[in-house]
């Protein structure tokens, strides 16, 4: 399914042409390739990397360097989709030289084509200030994994009318501020459409209803591969984690039982290369 390399323009004309944008969490490159090859639009190297591949408790550890690197292998499986870096907490909320310097470091070191902040209000200024400077940015607002703790926890956002009239004031401070598309996660589903709709670009839901342009999920999540905990909103479309176990412990007891590896999975010797090692031992 690989075709021409997609661009801000395509993603935000998939929001007046009502084709749904698809994203996808990748930290690897063999794992993009897969996302890439079946139609993913945006491949996301989110931080919830320090969850879902370096073991962290939270996203909040995660740092520039591990983004990167993590960034620069995912861009290695990419052709098609946008690949968008998350920037990690702490990296562009001191202040907008940093945020240019760090966001921009997602473009030249890593290949992404376009980095994604968490944050309302409080980042417009830097937002803008970022896509001045060339760097496309993707906004994410409702619950912020980064800044859970401030909001109470992992809460649905928005439920109330003065909550919810902020979450309409940041989405529009965004999309002026030059964001090219916003992630809205943990939101009731008729905020989220009021939102998607006084709006020119798209909105990415995860939690928020069908009546975003877009929806993501973490790909552990979507495959059944990660059992820490699974957030209610999260459709299983493969459960793996039992198919991974039962491959490593039909591979560990054939080995304990000398039945792997067979002829058919080794290097079979030549007939002379046998006969010289036949005369060698006489
Ligand atoms: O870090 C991440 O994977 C994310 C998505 C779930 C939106 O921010």
């Amino acid at each position: 399914m690989i075709g021409k390399k997609l661009t801000v323009r395509d993603i935000i004309d998939m929001k007046n042409a009502a084709d749904k944008i698809v994203v996808l969490t990748a930290y690897d490159a063999s794992f993009a390739r897969f996302l890439d090859r079946n139609g993913v639009e945006i491949v996301l190297v989110g931080d919830s990397l320090g969850m879902v591949a370096l073991g962290y408790e939270s996203t909040v550890p995660v740092t520039m360097e591990e983004m990167l690197h993590h960034s620069r292998a995912v861009k290695h499986g990419v052709e098609r989709a946008l690949l968008v870096g998350d920037m990690p907490f702490l990296s562009y909320q001191v202040d907008k030289r940093e945020a240019i310097s760090n966001g921009g470091r997602f473009l030249k070191e890593a290949g992404c084509d376009a980095v994604k902040l968490e944050g309302g209000l409080e980042i417009c200024e830097t937002v803008a200030a970022m896509v001045r400077a060339g760097i496309p940015v993707m906004g994410h607002i409702g619950l912020t994994p980064q800044t859970a703790g401030a909001l109470g926890g992992y809460k649905v956002q928005g439920r109330d009318a003065q909550s919810a009239r902020r979450l309409l004031a940041e989405a529009k401070g965004l999309a002026e501020a030059g964001a090219f598309a916003i992630v809205l996660e943990c939101i009731p589903d008729k905020l989220a459409a009021a939102i998607t709709a006084s709006i020119a670009i798209p909105t990415i839901g995860i939690g928020a209803g069908a009546q975003c342009d877009g929806q993501v999920l973490v790909s552990h999540d979507l495959l059944g591969m990660f059992e820490k905990f699974v957030p209610s909103f999260v459709k299983r479309y493969a459960d793996l984690a039992p198919q991974i176990a039962g491959a490593i412990t039909a591979f560990r007891d054939e080995v304990k039982a000398g039945v792997y590896p067979d002829a058919e999975h080794s290097f079979v010797m030549q007939g002379e290369v046998e006969d010289l090692l036949r005369q060698d031992k006489g």
